[in-house]
């Protein structure tokens, strides 16, 4: 019988499936060997300092309480005294034993709770109950204890487990944003040395382009080919402002900013702009002051970028809402546009330069606001909701945190 049980209790918390269904399938086997009506399986949850039930079995399992808090209960007795418990009464009805009080104790007349650790660490309870007066076996009492050292290594190796995956999933990210950088920093330097080499002979033909202009009469069939050239000079023209900004070796000049006017300024552009594509504007502003350190007009750009692309993807009107709030020691901005995100298949292209999907795009807006926030030790999280919209979310450090305010 010992061996039997012992087996397939390794059987079960060695499988593959998800850790919570092995816990079931084990809470199920003590119930089906053993003479208890409920058995539940709790995990000690470190920052929550409580036990919480993962696992339950047995005709009684929904009177197994969800969770404990470190000092409530026969799990709480458990916790304190690193012993099991052992709770037999002549009475079914109440919910205390002698000082105890366990709301899980209502119907039973006996419970034992075995602590799940390994040395000093918890990782949680093992927790059974009758409703009959009952005395387990030495024999059985063994059994549990065993059960309990095999449960709470299973748990021990599944919490390295995800601590290590964890671990690794963090260096993969970090390894791809290094190869990024590097390589962002090579297409950097090189657009920048193509952009300084266009931009004079570029500024040479936009300003004969309109002299010829001003020689034409007005209504002679070649203006518009000289509109067309202008156009082109124009739109080539930003692309280089843009290269150029992005590859910028300007330093950054950080100043304490208030984040609330900061945004109210870079909207402020795009006013007009709103209203003639019907874009209905919510500030959704921060009463309270939000300082920032900032380079001012660098961030500008960071934010008129975000607010430009949300504009530009509501062709058809919509609603841009900006957020202000201060979150976990920092200033967080976010800008939502109803213009339907982009496909979850190209989301991950938006940071890269000359990735665009618009005709008469650059694809350099979000690789510099990129630039610019990661040199403002702040972070940009992108929210797709595809088919509604999109949400930039860009934090900032508060004034009194950031590292370069006395340096820079
Ligand atoms: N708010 C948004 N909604 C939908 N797509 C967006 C949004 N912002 C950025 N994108 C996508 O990311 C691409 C890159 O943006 P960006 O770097 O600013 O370059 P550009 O605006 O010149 O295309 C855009 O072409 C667009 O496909
Ligand atoms: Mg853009």
């Amino acid at each position: 019988m010992i061996y039997k049980i012992l087996s397939k209790v390794i059987e079960f918390t060695d499988s593959d499936i998800p850790l919570y269904q092995r816990l079931g399938k084990v809470a199920r086997l003590i119930v089906g060997q053993l003479p208890v009506d409920a058995c539940g399986i709790y995990l000690w949850e470190k920052n929550e300092r409580r036990f919480n039930r993962v696992a339950a079995g047995g005709r009684r399992r929904k009177n197994c309480v969800e969770s404990y808090g470190e000092e409530e209960g026969l799990a709480g007795r458990a916790k304190k005294t690193g012993r099991a418990v052992d709770c037999a009464r002549k009475e079914a009805e109440k919910t205390r034993w002698g000082s105890i009080e366990d709301r899980g104790l209502k119907g039973f007349r006996s419970a034992y709770v075995y602590p799940l650790r390994d040395g000093d660490d918890w990782r949680g309870i093992l927790y059974l109950k009758a409703e009959k007066n009952l005395k387990l076996s030495e024999e059985n009492k063994k059994i549990l204890h065993v059960i309990s050292k095999q449960l709470a290594s299973t748990v021990k190796n599944e919490q390295n487990y995800l601590r290590l995956k964890n671990a690794y999933k963090k260096l993969n990210d970090l390894q791809i944003r290094l190869m990024n950088a590097e390589k962002l920093m090579a297409i950097g330097e090189l657009s920048a040395a193509l952009a300084h080499e266009i931009r004079n002979p570029l500024v040479s033909i936009g300003g004969l382009a309109s002299r010829l202009r001003k020689k034409l009469e007005p209504l002679s069939p070649h203006l518009h080919y000289l509109d067309h050239i202008t156009n082109s000079v124009t739109r080539l023209e930003r692309i280089i402002n843009d290269i150029l900004n992005y590859a910028g070796k300007r330093e950054a000049k950080f100043n304490v900013g208030e984040l609330n006017s900061l945004v109210n300024e870079s909207l402020w552009l795009f006013e007009e702009a709103c209203r003639s594509h019907k874009i209905k504007v919510v500030k959704n502003l921060s009463k309270a002051v939000i300082p920032v350190v900032v380079d001012p007009q660098q961030i500008k750009i960071a934010f008129d970028n975000l607010i430009a692309n949300a504009i530009q993807s509501m062709e058809h009107g919509g609603r841009l809402t900006l957020t202000t709030a201060k979150r976990g020691g920092c200033g967080v901005v976010e800008i939502t546009d109803t213009g339907g995100g982009i496909e979850p298949n190209i989301i991950n292209e938006i940071f890269t330069p000359f990735f665009t999907t618009k005709k008469e795009g650059t694809g350099l807006g979000l690789t510099i606001t990129h630039k610019i926030i990661t040199r403002h030790k702040g972070l940009i999280e992108v929210k797709n909701d595809y088919g509604r919209g999109m949400t930039f979310a860009v934090k900032l450090p508060f004034a009194d945190k950031h590292p370069e305010r006395d340096g820079a």
